[in-house]
């Protein structure tokens, strides 16, 4: 078989969260949650197997395995699939080493701290085909692996959300080096941002080339941009993607139209303007109230989102209260809106309580 004619994937069996997505009619809300694969599942730690983060990214049969283990546990309940992977492979497609420690998160050996720093990641020449190929490998074995039970989801992190990290190795209580990069030396940081949009651009469509039927921006930490900041550092480059993507896919030879989701977290102040940014979703933190939201919007984009991650912990009785104002509060969920939650899951969640959510929401979102 040859792995890579896009002709012989699998026939689509549910095409829920596309149709969503795109603004056309559903049955019930499609659902899927961020961060569904991964440390909350016992599946998980058992195929990882002591393995290092990145390695289990970059085998193509064990991502996928990973990618598809909260499909199958949860049957019928998920209407998607997030290709096992992360935002932190462009920096290291940036020629930057990125390590995955333990319990602890990201670690980067070397940020970028002074002007030769930065100038070094600005002048190396990235072949995203070349650097980020097991990727596109992991997303064309897991798509024939999913035998077209729901779409396969691709993704990349947001430009800002990725300067933060090459300047400041994780997340941080202050931001304080990415800061100073934004205040001293604005220049160079458009320099950089550029130079993550040219390359998240690339990745995107060959994603999609791969086989990735949808695709998301992570902006995890847009909150952290005031609205000027987010205005300058943030929105245009986000825009960028969204408009240069379908002219890449065009030129790739795809045809049929990709939906394309922002998740944008804590930038609330630029919900209207996000709805007007070529994206098809607007992907919501827990910040809103789904009713306000869907004001703002005022039907220019599908809603994703957003129940608060920490209702999980919750009885029972919480969290079926809470599905039920979430899709009431999206409008009842048979027009553009996907299930989701405000952020990802956490490592300790209880893969039963999220079963109970996922079918509260089937339960709701079906109701005539
Ligand atoms: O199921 C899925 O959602 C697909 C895989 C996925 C991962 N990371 C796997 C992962 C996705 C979509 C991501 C995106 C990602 N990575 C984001 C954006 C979403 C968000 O949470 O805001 C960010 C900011 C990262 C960066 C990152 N990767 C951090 C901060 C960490 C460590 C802390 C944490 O929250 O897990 C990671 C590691 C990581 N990425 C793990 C997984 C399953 C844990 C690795 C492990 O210890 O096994």
């Amino acid at each position: 078989m040859q792995l890579l004619d896009r002709s012989k994937f699998p026939e689509l069996k549910n095409d829920l969260i596309l149709r969503a997505a795109l603004g056309q009619p559903v049955e019930r809300p499609p659902c899927w949650i961020m961060r569904q694969a991964g440390r909350y599942l016992p599946e998980y730690h058992k195929v990882k197997d002591g393995r290092d983060f990145f390695e289990t990214c970059r085998d193509a049969e064990i991502a996928s395995e990973i990618t598809i283990q909260p499909v199958r546990r949860y049957a019928g309940l998920l209407d998607a699939a997030i290709i096992f992977s992360d935002i932190l492979v462009i920096p290291q497609a940036l020629g930057m080493r990125v390590e995955m420690l333990e319990g602890k998160g990201p670690h980067f050996p070397e940020l970028i701290r002074t002007e030769e720093d930065m100038k070094k990641v600005l002048d190396y020449h990235t072949d995203v085909l070349k650097e980020l190929d097991w990727a596109f490998r992991a997303i064309t074995v897991t798509r024939h692996k999913l035998g077209g039970q729901v779409p396969l989801l691709g993704f990349c992190g947001g430009p800002w959300t990725l300067l933060v990290y090459m300047t400041e190795g994780g997340g941080s209580r202050l931001f304080r080096f990415a800061k100073q990069w934004l205040n001293e030396s604005p220049e160079l940081c458009h320099k950089l941002l550029q130079k993550i949009t040219d390359v998240a651009v690339e990745f995107l469509a060959q994603q999609v080339v791969a086989g990735a039927q949808m695709l998301q921006v992570f902006e995890s930490w847009g909150g952290e941009l005031g609205p000027r900041d987010f205005d300058e550092f943030s929105l245009p480059y986000i825009r960028q993607i969204s408009k240069r993507l379908p002219h890449r896919l065009k030129e790739l030879g795809i045809e049929e139209q990709i939906p394309l989701t922002i998740f944008s977290k804590g930038s609330w102040y630029a919900l209207d303007k996000l709805c007007d940014s070529g994206y098809n979703a607007v992907s919501l933190d827990w910040l809103w109230d789904p009713k306000d939201a869907v004001k703002v919007n005022a039907g220019r984009v599908t809603l994703q989102g957003n129940l608060d991650p920490g209702v999980i912990y919750g009885t029972d009785e919480v969290i079926s209260k809470r599905v039920e104002e979430m899709i009431t509060g999206f409008g009842g969920g048979k027009k553009q809106y996907i299930v989701n939650f405000g952020h990802g899951t956490h490592p300790f969640m209880d893969p039963e309580k999220i079963k109970f959510f996922l079918q509260e929401c089937h339960r709701v979102g079906s109701k005539k």
